[in-house]
């Protein structure tokens, strides 16, 4: 493939060391620990780190017997809550965890942090996100939300690795959804959450099963994409 930067279609059979962070309800987290204790993701989940006391997120944590960190940011600046949340995974070296996996996570990590997790090869931090549109259109907050006032007719929902952007880095999956006239945010946002379970399943098999390469495709010019293995889509 023309301008391929980095190929790990080589399946590896080991477990991927993950840590997840949420802030939620913890629906996606839910999906994953699932996933990973029926085999589907190959992952062996370390911790789970929540920054909101109380949510759903440390409760599914607790129900599949993962280590949850509770660390609330409440307050605080995002370099003190960064170290804390640092301090706190402790033994667990950086550079040892295969993939930080954010569900929900509703706090922006800082430069610093997502150096820890710095890939070149990745052009990209080992970080995945999943958001609730389809980049680059509507990053930041309630991106259901953003597509219903926009009046879009298809919105859906982006895995992506994270960069030091915004709801930036190269994209791993996006899968959309038509957008009615009658649609209220609540159906939309029922129906985007159903599809991110599947989507976030799916892409985060075949990443950590490394059934994908990174490419710049045809155009030098383009950006990083990770290219699954056709047979490993999941379609
Ligand atoms: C999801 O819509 C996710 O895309 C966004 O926040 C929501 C989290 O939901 N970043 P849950 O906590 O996984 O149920």
């Amino acid at each position: 493939m023309s301008g391929l930067i980095i190929d790990r279609s080589v399946a590896s059979d080991k477990l991927a060391s993950v840590v997840i962070f949420a802030s939620g309800r913890g629906s996606n987290l839910r999906v994953i620990c699932e996933s990973a204790r029926l085999g589907k993701i190959p992952a062996r989940i370390e911790a789970v780190v929540t920054n909101v006391p109380g949510s759903g997120a440390n409760e599914v944590a607790r129900e599949f017997d993962i280590p949850a960190l509770e660390i609330d940011s409440k307050g605080k600046t995002r370099e003190t809550h960064e170290a804390q949340v640092l301090a706190a995974l402790g033994g667990l070296d950086c550079a040892k965890i295969d993939w930080l996996v954010l569900a929900g996570y509703m706090r922006l990590l800082s430069p610093s942090f997502i150096k820890h997790f710095w890939a070149e090869s990745l052009a990209a931090a080992r970080i995945v996100n999943i958001h609730p549109s389809l980049l680059p259109s509507f990053p930041g907050v309630e991106g259901y939300g953003q597509a219903l006032s926009y009046g879009v007719k298809l919105t859906g929902a982006t895995v992506h690795l994270v960069g030091y952007g915004l709801d930036d880095g190269p994209i791993i999956a996006q899968r959309s959804l038509e957008i009615s006239g009658d649609e209220t945010l609540e159906g939309l946002q029922s129906r985007g959450l159903e599809l991110e379970h599947s989507l976030y399943t799916e892409a985060l098999a075949n990443l950590l099963k490394g059934h994908w390469q990174m490419s710049r495709g045809s155009r030098s010019e383009g950006r990083p994409r990770m290219v699954f293995r056709q047979e490993n889509t999941g379609k």
